[in-house]
């Protein structure tokens, strides 16, 4: 039985989640045809599931301007379905990843070991908070789709800031509100959905506490209208019951508004892609 109402932590929920990000239609992995893809999607030209996950994760390293030959550590990386992807596309060096849940570090360290890329893919058990790694080991750190998470984002950044080269750069994408504070309601509806309110500001002051903490360069990209819809049509058809491969996602500027109602309530009213680089 799924538990709806409370999780401990991160950990819990994704735990619950099983092999499928909508509440309820975990498959325990009987179903082998199931893409394990595990973001929002970046549903601009992509109507499948598979499709706008992947897309997401290009779009966001093509933001990071991220080059090959790199060191990279991927935080939050789910089954670990974009190193492979991201390996196979690009010539680096290496991609380390650090996940909380036990559950999907076991399957995507066998996705890793199968694909023939355990030469240049390690993904280990952990928490973004406190990475298991030297000063400035990584050129990159990446977050798809996790960052409000963490507890905190802020002690995560700052982490990030330790772990990476000078002139390295921290890449990531997040949901955000527009203001500080949040209703009550709101509150409730994030902490369903394992995300701590001290996560709760709006993007200027995150840029403004990674200039604090000596990141760079800060640059951001509104997503919202790319993010938001689709994921919100896909979640309707798969809580339906529809097999994710079938789904089919269609957007459309008039369902806007009444896709958007959701997180809304839950005060998250954006989604960005965020780039800043260590200063040297
Ligand atoms: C929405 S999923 C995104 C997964 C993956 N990046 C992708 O795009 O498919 C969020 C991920 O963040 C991970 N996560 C949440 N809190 C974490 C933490 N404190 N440290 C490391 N990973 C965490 C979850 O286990 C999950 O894999």
């Amino acid at each position: 039985m799924i538990k709806l109402f409370k999780f401990k932590d991160a950990k819990e929920y994704y735990e619950s989640l099983g092999d499928d990000l909508v509440k309820g239609r975990n498959e325990k992995f009987q179903n082998k045809e199931k893409p394990l893809w595990f973001n929002v999607g970046y549903w601009k030209d992509s109507e499948s599931f598979e499709d706008a996950c992947k897309n997401y994760a290009d779009n966001l390293f093509d933001f990071g301007d991220l080059k090959d030959d790199c060191d990279i550590l991927d935080v939050g990386y789910g089954f670990g379905v974009q190193d492979i992807h991201w390996a196979k596309k690009h010539n680096i060096k290496s991609i380390k990843g650090v996940n909380i849940s036990p559950t999907q570090v076991r399957v995507a360290r066998e996705l890793v070991e199968e694909s023939g890329l355990s030469d240049v893919i390690d993904l280990r058990e952990g928490d973004a908070v406190s990475l298991d790694f030297e000063d400035k080991s990584f050129d990159a750190v990446i977050a798809l789709d996790c960052a409000y998470h963490f507890t905190t984002r802020k002690d995560f950044l700052k982490e990030a800031s330790r772990v990476l080269k000078p002139g390295g750069k921290l890449v990531f994408t997040d949901m955000m509100p527009i203001k500080e504070k949040n209703s009550r309601f709101g509150n409730y509806l994030l902490k369903l959905n394992a995300i701590p309110k001290e996560n709760f500001y709006p993007k200027e002051h995150l840029i403004s506490f990674a200039k604090s903490i000596g990141f760079d360069d800060a640059k951001f990209e509104d997503i919202s209208q790319w993010v938001f819809q689709g994921a919100a049509k896909f979640g309707e058809q798969r809580f339906k019951g529809k097999n994710v491969s079938d789904i089919r996602v269609k957007l459309n500027p008039k369902d806007e508004k009444k896709y958007r109602r959701a997180y809304n309530l839950s005060g998250i009213r954006r989604c960005y892609m965020f780039s800043m680089t260590k200063e040297k």
